[in-house]
């Protein structure tokens, strides 16, 4: 079973999020009920929340189709033009990592999402002109690590801007149960537990999990995943009782073997570690900082108590005050 059938495919089967479904929930309502698109929607958050996956279930709740693209993929002006123009009435379009779009691609889409219309340049030079194109009324569904990265005439037009939030361990039981339940494996309600606590928050690491626990199961249980052998396997794919995996906790032991903890900067993190300053940003830091690991301050990133006691340091007595 690949990831796509894992996906919720109505908000009803959607798990967690609940504040934000309650607003979408209205949205969908009010814009059926007028019969008209739905507003522009911004969801931003950490990578594998479910932004995608939101998209996806506002086409189906609204009936309309899904047009599934990214930044780096509208590279030249045309690409977008030719998503635009093919758009059906009502149809969204979900564009990942919208804070990446090149200028020209953002200034196109301005008017295409304001009123529904492109200019276009034809021709060259002394006989350029601009032709305006008018649209169908679509629903532009755009997602961001940082919605802090998007230039404001960008976030300004749109009317819903929403942020996905960690999910809590009972949440991602939950989620394990339902995949394993669809990838037919017996699971037990604790072992479902156990993933979900070590997945750092984020659905997509807990299927990921889940498929490898399961993979394990198969092998030296006969398929039933207990506790036991979550366990058992959790810890020989490296992920630790926090979650935090190996990449995560070679960034703590470098803040801490190397520069006492820190403050370090973001630069010299990402050159000692060799990934870069956004990779570092946007996937390793948010739940290293939302579980309390690791601090920002204005002198750089600082190792906590609490990441010197996880990873088997005994912090330093006199630490400076951090800020
Ligand atoms: N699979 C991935 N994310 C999910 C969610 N939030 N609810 C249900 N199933 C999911």
């Amino acid at each position: 079973l690949a990831e796509e059938s894992l996906r919720p495919r109505s908000l009803q089967d959607y798990i967690g999020q609940q504040e934000l479904k309650d607003v979408l929930h209205i949205a969908i309502e009010a814009a059926k009920a007028r019969q008209e698109p739905l507003d522009h929607l911004l969801l931003y958050g950490p990578p594998g929340l479910g932004k995608t996956t939101i998209a996806l279930i506002l086409a189906a709740e609204m009936g309309v189709n899904c047009k599934v693209t990214s930044a780096p993929a509208l590279e030249r002006p045309r690409d977008i033009v030719g998503l635009l123009v093919n758009l059906q009435a009502g149809d969204i379009l979900f564009i990942d990592e919208i804070h990446r779009l090149s200028r020209m691609t953002e200034e196109l889409l301005y008017p295409a999402m304001e009123d529904f219309y492109l200019d276009l340049t034809v021709g060259k030079q002394q006989t350029a002109r601009t032709r305006r194109l008018k649209l169908n009324r679509f629903t532009l569904v755009g997602a961001t690590t940082r919605a802090g990265a998007l230039t404001s005439p960008l976030r300004d037009r749109f009317g819903l801007v929403q942020r996905l939030r960690f999910y809590h361990p009972e949440e991602l039981q939950q989620i394990v149960q339902r995949g394993a339940a669809l990838l037919q494996t017996p699971i037990t309600p604790e072992a479902a537990l156990e993933i979900g606590r070590r997945s750092r928050g984020t659905p997509r690491i807990a299927l990921r999990l889940l498929k490898r626990v399961r993979d394990y199961a198969d092998v030296k249980h006969g398929g039933t995943i207990s506790l036991e052998v979550a366990t058992a396997a959790l810890e020989l794919f490296n992920v630790d009782p926090a979650g935090l995996d190996w990449s995560d906790r070679r960034l703590l032991s470098l803040m801490i073997e190397s520069y006492q903890g820190g403050p370090v900067g973001i630069e010299t993190l990402a050159a000692a570690t060799g990934e870069d300053v956004q990779t570092i940003e946007e996937v390793y830091e948010p739940y290293l900082l939302q579980m309390g690991y690791l601090q920002r301050t204005p002198r750089g990133r600082v190792a906590t108590p609490r990441a010197w006691q996880h990873l088997g340091y005994t912090p330093p007595e006199n630490q400076l005050p951090l800020l």
